[in-house]
């Protein structure tokens, strides 16, 4: 068994090796001078056939479904291709009615998920074409896809999944990035852009690590809440919602990932000084779609400090205007729009890891849970 390396708890260590993860996952398969993605080899799907895709269907459970949510923004951004994501275990219920011109992606960290195995399965029987996203080589789903694009994150021995997650959405970018290349359906200035971003990625993660102490404090301040509301927008959304499984599965809280703008359809009724909010509220102001979901969440949390909620939020470094409002802010180095969710999962895991610290939890190995959840 690997040592934890100093560190208290594997999920610690694993969060503090996400810079590496990403470098290892991200900057083998490019090439800045060429302006290029490369993982044709990986994927062994031929570019003709990657071109005439009509749709994509993502497939995952847990965690590894939250990066899915994550990848379907970055494909139909990039690759302007539809993209649908389920959760392996309730997609064979739905009879999905899918075949050739079809990619299913899997994604799961063991690569032997039973309902991820079963769903990449009837994806196939269906003639549905397929990649496995897996951080354990050789693992079964790894081996009965036609392609597989591994996360290079290095074992994951904590059962609350951080380093493979992240390294997740970035080879769903990845992909993204390289089915557009070929449809050209970004020009290869803005690629070369995207590809300046992506390599930047452990750098910032970096930066974002110093936030551990803050973390700790905040989970001192929060220990003795029962409840908690994750909020975000669009992509952000999935991070909210893992960051709420974080909470959940190693501190035994109760903790709700919702979209923001879906406050007003119900849960603001919840809303008070006894649920504390944890909203996501960075802003690539470069892109105006996000200047806009960006200015819809302040909004939100000025109705919701009306009232009396207490909110930890996340924001862009030097964003004043998230700090006037919010009880707490953590910053988070400027990044773009997609890949800004990387940065932002990292104090959300650190929050949770030091709160089950705090409660005096077997922080990596949870109740009930097990790392590989291989019956279905
Ligand atoms: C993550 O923190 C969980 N322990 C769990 O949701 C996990 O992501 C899920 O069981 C899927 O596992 P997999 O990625 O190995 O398929």
């Amino acid at each position: 068994m690997p040592d934890q390396n100093k560190f208290p708890h594997f999920m610690l260590k694993e969060i503090f090796e996400q810079p590496q993860a990403l470098k290892n996952t991200i900057a083998p398969r490019i090439s800045l001078q060429d302006v290029e993605v490369r993982i044709g080899n990986e994927i062994r799907i031929i570019p003709a056939e990657l071109r005439s895709m009509r749709r994509i269907n993502i497939v995952a459970s847990g965690t590894s479904r939250h990066a899915g949510m994550a990848g379907q923004y970055m494909f139909q951004e990039l690759v302007h291709i539809f993209a649908d994501v389920d959760y392996a275990s309730e997609f064979e219920y739905r009879n999905p009615p899918i075949g050739p011109e079809e990619l299913t992606i899997s994604i799961t960290q063991s690569g032997e998920t039973a309902d991820t195995m079963a769903a990449q399965r009837l994806a196939r029987q269906k003639g549905s074409r397929t990649i496995a996203i897996s951080n354990v080589v050789n693992s079964t789903v790894a081996t009965e896809a036609d392609g597989v694009l591994y996360t290079h994150a290095g074992p994951e021995i904590s059962i609350a999944s951080t380093k493979a997650f992240t390294a997740q959405m970035a080879v769903l970018f990845l992909l993204a990035a390289y089915m557009a290349q070929g449809r050209e359906s970004i020009p290869k200035d803005a690629l070369r852009t995207w590809l300046d971003e992506l390599t930047a990625l452990p750098e910032k993660a970096d930066v974002v690590l110093q936030c551990s102490d803050t973390c700790r404090q905040l989970a001192d301040n929060f220990h003795r809440f029962e409840d908690f509301l994750f909020l975000g927008r669009a992509i952000h959304y999935p991070i909210a919602m893992d960051g709420a499984l974080k909470l959940k599965e190693v501190s035994y809280v109760h903790a709700e990932g919702y979209p923001a703008g879906e406050t007003k359809h119900g849960p603001n009724a919840l809303i008070d000084a006894t649920l504390p909010i944890v909203m996501i509220a960075t802003c690539d102001h470069k892109d105006p779609g996000s200047v806009l979901r960006y200015e819809k969440s302040v909004a939100d949390m000025r109705g919701f400090k009306k009232q009396s909620a207490r909110i930890i939020a996340l924001a862009s470094e030097g964003d004043t205007a998230v700090s006037a409002i919010a009880d707490h802010t953590i910053f988070i180095p400027r990044a773009p729009e997609l890949l800004a969710p990387i940065l932002e999962m990292i104090p959300l895991q650190l929050f949770a890891y030091h709160f089950a610290v705090r409660k005096g939890l077997d922080v990596d190995r949870p109740r009930n849970l097990v790392k590989s959840v291989t019956q279905e």
